[in-house]
C-alpha cells in the first residue's frame, strides 16, 4: 500500500481554511472541490490510455485519449458526495456509482451497506473511492471488500484528512489499495472523530446539525 500525502503549499492553505470552524458551508463546498480537483491529478497519474489519431488545424497527429472500459468514481455516501463535483470535472469521461455505507447500529464496529448503484460487474476497471474522512477506517474498508466482490482489483482510496488509524486498518484489510489524502492528522478522539481534523463532513457540506 501507498501513502500518498500532497505537500503543496497550495493544498495547505486551502485544508487550513476548510478545517475552520468559521468557514461557511458554501466556501467549504468549493474548498473540497479545490481540493480534490489538486488530489485527482496525483491520482489519476497511472490512468490507462489509447493512442488517439486527430487532426489539428496544422497536421495530423496520434494523441492520447483515457482508455476504454472508462474509469469509475464511487462516492460513499453521504459526504463522498461533496467530492464527486472536483472528480468528474477532472476525469469529464469516468462512470459514477454510488455505495451507501453506515454504522450497525447492533454491531458498531461494523458497517452496513444500505444502498448501492454499482455495476455488477467491475473487473478490469480502474475505481475512484471518494470519501473525505478516513477516520477508524471501517466505512473504507467495508466499501472496498464490496467493490471487490464485483470483481475490481485496480482501486484507489480519496480522502480529504486520515487519521493513522484508518490507514493501519487500510494495511491491514487491503494491503493492495493506494491512499491519496490532502492531510494526515494526528489521531481520533473517543467519538471516533479525527484529531483536529475538520469536524462531521457531511453536516459541514450540506448545512445539516
Ligand atoms: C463519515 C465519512 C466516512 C466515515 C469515516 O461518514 O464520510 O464515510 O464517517 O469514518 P470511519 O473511517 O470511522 O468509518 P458518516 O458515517 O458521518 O456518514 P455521512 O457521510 O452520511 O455523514
Ligand atoms: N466522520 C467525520 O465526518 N469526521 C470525522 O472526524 C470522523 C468521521
Amino acid at each position: 500500500m501507498e501513502l500518498h500525502v500532497l505537500n503543496h503549499p497550495l493544498v495547505e492553505h486551502k485544508l487550513t481554511v476548510l478545517r475552520d470552524k468559521n468557514t461557511p458551508s458554501s466556501t467549504f463546498r468549493e474548498l473540497v472541490s479545490e481540493l480534490v480537483m489538486l488530489e485527482a491529478y496525483e491520482a489519476t497519474r497511472n490512468l490507462s490510455v489509447v493512442a488517439a489519431p486527430i487532426e489539428t488545424p496544422v497536421a495530423p497527429m496520434t494523441g492520447k485519449k483515457i482508455a476504454s472500459p472508462r474509469p469509475i468514481i464511487v462516492p460513499v455516501l453521504r459526504a463522498g458526495l461533496g467530492m464527486l463535483d472536483g472528480m468528474t470535472r477532472l476525469i469529464p469521461t469516468a462512470e459514477v456509482g454510488f455505495l451507501g455505507m453506515k454504522r450497525d447500529e447492533e454491531h458498531p464496529t461494523q458497517q452496513v451497506t444500505y444502498a448501492n448503484r454499482l455495476p455488477e460487474d467491475l473487473s478490469g476497471r480502474q475505481c475512484f473511492l471518494i470519501d473525505p474522512m478516513l477516520a477508524t477506517g471501517g466505512s473504507a474498508s467495508a466499501a472496498i471488500s464490496f467493490i471487490k466482490k464485483r470483481g475490481c482489483s485496480h482501486i484507489r482510496l480519496v480522502n480529504l484528512i486520515a487519521a493513522p488509524e484508518g490507514i493501519k486498518r487500510m494495511q491491514e484489510d487491503h494491503p493492495d489499495v493506494d491512499i491519496y489524502v490532502a492531510g494526515m492528522d494526528d489521531h481520533l478522539n473517543e467519538h471516533g472523530y479525527i484529531v483536529p481534523g475538520l469536524g462531521d463532513a457531511g453536516d459541514r457540506l450540506f448545512g445539516t446539525k
